[in-house]
């Protein structure tokens, strides 16, 4: 019967692999990794083999074991996002936005935030997924973005300034662990900030790839509600000694004053260039397994958000972005990567956003909190709800 299973499949396997474009077009499994339209299926009975995911999809289980190279979407349908109340690439002005004030000059061929005359205004690159398994790229993007345009504006100088993705995802109401959208993340923060306040650093708040629907890894131990201890908070001392952890109503905190949504080359070259890093929406299956190059492959759907900081010119496959991602430094180029222009979809959605006040040394607008946080304690309701 076994034996039998075996040759009936073996059968379909060569006969749906000699028609199968992907199987004719790639014989090794690198090359059909990278091909989006493409999966690799393991048999011990027959020659594994490139397929197309279709194709995939009628082989038997018991003999193929496909790659499923089709992850979670990190992206809500636009139904979920408006029901979230964010604006469907919603920009902060209606009539005209600072965006298309922005002069269209000549751009030179290669540009890049991280290298700019000698400088970097990079700030540090994050892993969404530790301690345990987070669909946070639509927070990580924007708030990478934005904390490297706090740099540019305070010119490379001081300590950088790391933004707390986990005050995003505890008050945000734009998304979890289960997804969010590019353009919630700065909407959220414009309200915030027009109320007189602004995101929390990561030193008062540490990322822990939770949220309130997440039940993976220590999550469901995690209160992530949104209150003062979950917005910035310090733990003064052991439980015995007299109470752990006191919730802020004073820390460092970053406001914009403006957002808006681009999509297409010209108008990100424009805003890259003018004012800073973006974060833009990608097709992220043909990123699992990459290592270093450029990825020319053209995408199918946007599920993933990663922060845009830059161009180059190749001699051989022209102009690519420069990319940062969110699954730490190990993955990828030092945790970049480099897609052709007009590839993997990363074109389709970008969101930019304007600082406007940070807590920093040299502006010398630092509340001054005591190790306990009981000069700083938030007071009242209204402060626990930012
Ligand atoms: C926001 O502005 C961009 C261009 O600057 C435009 O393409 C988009 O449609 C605008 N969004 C809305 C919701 O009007
Ligand atoms: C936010 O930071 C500003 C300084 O940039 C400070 O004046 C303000 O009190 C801070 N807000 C909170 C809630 O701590």
């Amino acid at each position: 019967m076994k034996f039998f299973k075996a040759v009936a499949a073996f059968g379909f396997g060569l006969a749906a692999a000699q028609d199968d474009a992907c199987h004719t077009s790639h014989k090794a499994k690198a090359d059909c990794t990278a091909d989006a339209k493409c999966t690799w299926c393991e048999a011990a009975a027959v020659p594994s083999a490139c397929y197309t995911k279709e194709d995939a999809q009628k082989l038997p289980p018991a003999v193929f074991t496909c790659a499923t190279r089709s992850r979670r979407s990190e992206l809500l349908p636009r139904a979920e996002v408006e029901k979230l109340g964010v604006v469907w690439r919603g920009n902060a002005t209606t009539h005209q936005s600072s965006h298309d004030l922005l002069e269209a000059t000549e751009f030179p061929s290669d540009f890049s935030w991280c290298n700019k005359d000698g400088k970097s205004y990079c700030t540090m690159s994050r892993n969404q997924h530790i301690p345990q398994y987070c669909g946070s790229c639509w927070a990580h993007g924007a708030i990478s973005a934005l904390g490297d345009r706090i740099k540019i504006a305070r010119n490379a100088q001081g300590v950088d300034i790391n933004l707390a993705v986990q005050h995003l995802l505890n008050c945000g109401g734009v998304g979890s662990c289960k997804g969010g959208s590019v353009d919630g993340p700065y909407q959220w923060l414009l309200e915030l900030s027009k109320k007189g306040t602004g995101i929390s650093y990561e030193t008062a708040n540490p990322y822990v790839a939770c949220s309130s629907d997440s039940d993976e890894g220590f999550c469901k131990h995690v209160d992530t509600s949104c209150k003062a201890l979950n917005v910035a908070r310090t733990c003064g001392s052991f439980s015995q000694e007299g109470g752990p952890c006191t919730g802020l109503g004073e820390f460092p905190n970053a406001t914009i004053s403006d957002y808006g949504s681009i999509s297409g080359a010209d108008a990100m070259m424009k805003e890259i260039f003018h004012r800073g890093p973006i974060s833009c929406g990608v097709d992220a299956n043909p990123l699992l397994n990459y290592e270093s190059g450029i990825i020319k492959t053209k995408g199918e759907g946007v599920d993933h958000v990663v922060s845009v900081v830059g161009w180059g010119t190749d001699p051989k496959d022209g102009m690519y972005w420069i990319v940062r991602n969110s699954w730490g430094e190990y993955w990828g180029e030092m945790g970049y990567f480099r897609v052709a222009k007009g590839a993997l979809l990363l074109e389709d959605q970008c969101s930019w956003a304007v600082p406007s006040s940070f807590t920093a040394a040299e502006k010398k607008n630092q509340v001054h909190c005591h190790e306990g946080g009981d000069n700083c304690k938030a007071k009242d309701v209204a402060q626990m709800v930012v």
